[in-house]
């Protein structure tokens, strides 16, 4: 049996678009293909918020991270990393790769960053850009983004904001909107409710006047060229036609006021989801929560290894741990996708009684009302708002 999918991507993904994935293949030069990518990179402007391009890549999110830096910077330009967890550290260590000149602000796991901080450092260096997640997934933290690029724009116009919004585009308020952001960069298996292996870039007008004199070395994730191609409805490779067929039946499903519902339906669900947790005496790890993802700490005296692998051997639900410095030591549940209340009852029931086969007991009592309000608090179920 398929085991339920509740990570914070991978998502579960509905079966109207996984049947995109069956249909013939046609080939990426001809009409009914360019007229297909046409439609889907105009969508994207609209999620994305913006009048300039969305640059579609074919890679997974990491790929387009690394695409915004080689695209806008150069050797030795000063770059402020803003860490507040894995992806964080990522990022930085890709721009120390590219011998980018690295600051590190490092803010303690779980805990949003201090925009304060930022103004500090800017005072102390020249930086070319700073880089910050928008929701930093490995502790399900939403970083204050307008107030830092507000700060960093306000100290230097120039400076560059490159924003990871890979969990936070489509399932929150961030995006090229947002105040100061010079390049946004999302991946296909998180609120876009895809497979994984399409990432999406978009630049700023600065950040592509940057790109003229950017010397980094780079091919395949060379955007100047991307762009051109999709001038005439192309990508400059070979396009992942099938990826982009089920795209934009997604899209399609984003239009008009049905993105604001999504976003709604996901601050819904994560809010009576986190509600339910507290309800049943577990703690979060973040004091900023994301919509996009739950971080539960799990309790001194559980084994969070044991835990989360019980929880998918024994009830066939796949949630995820912590990383590094907070291996065992949280379980983290997605958000975004094709998830239905019963879902979410089915996850906290998992939770409950896997914590009790390590003889972590929460009343039945305690329970019974975690999940009565949890229904309450979440409302309207998935396929009360949406067709798919
Ligand atoms: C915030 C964030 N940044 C970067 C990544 C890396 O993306 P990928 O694994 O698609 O390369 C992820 C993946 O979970 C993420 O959540």
């Amino acid at each position: 049996m398929a085991k339920k999918l509740m990570a914070p991507g991978p998502v579960p993904i509905s079966p109207l678009v996984l049947s995109k994935f069956a249909e013939p293949i046609i080939h990426h030069r001809t009409p009914e293909f360019e007229s297909l990518l046409a439609d889907t990179l105009k969508q994207l402007k609209t999620v994305f918020n913006t009048d300039q391009p969305v640059l579609i890549i074919p890679g997974t999110g990491s790929a387009a991270m690394e695409a915004s830096l080689v695209n806008t910077l150069c050797d030795d330009d000063k770059v402020l990393c803003l860490v507040s967890g894995k992806f964080g550290q990522r990022w930085a260590d890709m721009a120390s790769n590219f011998k980018l000149n690295t600051t590190i602000i490092e803010t303690e796991w779980g805990k949003p960053v201090d925009p304060q901080l930022v103004k500090n450092e800017l005072s102390k260096n020249n930086y070319a850009a700073v880089l910050c997640q928008g929701i930093e997934t490995s502790t399900g933290t939403i970083n204050p983004i307008n107030e830092i690029g507000s700060i960093i724009k306000k100290h230097n116009s120039e400076i560059l904001f490159l924003v990871d919004g890979i969990t936070s585009v489509a399932v929150s308020d961030i995006n090229m909107g947002s105040t100061g952001v010079d390049v946004l960069v999302a991946g296909s298996q998180k609120a876009f409710m895809l497979p994984t292996g399409l990432s999406f870039i978009c630049l700023s007008s600065l950040a592509w006047e940057k790109y003229q004199t950017s010397n980094l070395p780079k091919y395949y994730f060379d955007l100047g060229p991307e762009k051109k191609s999709n001038l005439k409805n192309q990508t400059r490779f070979s396009s992942l036609v099938s990826h982009i067929s089920a795209l934009n039946f997604v899209l399609k499903e984003f239009e008009g006021e049905k993105l604001k519902q999504r976003i709604q339906y996901t601050k819904s669900c994560s809010s009576a989801f986190q509600i339910a947790i507290t309800e049943l005496g577990l703690s979060l790890l973040s004091t900023q929560p994301a919509p996009s993802l739950t971080a539960i700490k799990v309790p001194k005296e559980v084994d969070g290894l044991k835990l989360r692998k019980e929880i998918e051997s024994q009830f066939n639900i796949t949630i995820m741990g912590g990383q590094e410095q907070l291996k065992g030591n949280i379980l983290r549940i997605g958000h975004m996708g094709f998830i239905h209340k019963q879902d979410y009852i089915d996850t906290l029931t998992a939770i409950n009684d896997a914590l009790s086969l390590q003889d972590y007991k929460i009343s039945s009592d305690q329970f019974n009302t975690a999940i009565s309000n949890f229904k309450l608090n979440m409302g309207k179920d998935y396929n009360e708002y949406f067709n798919y």
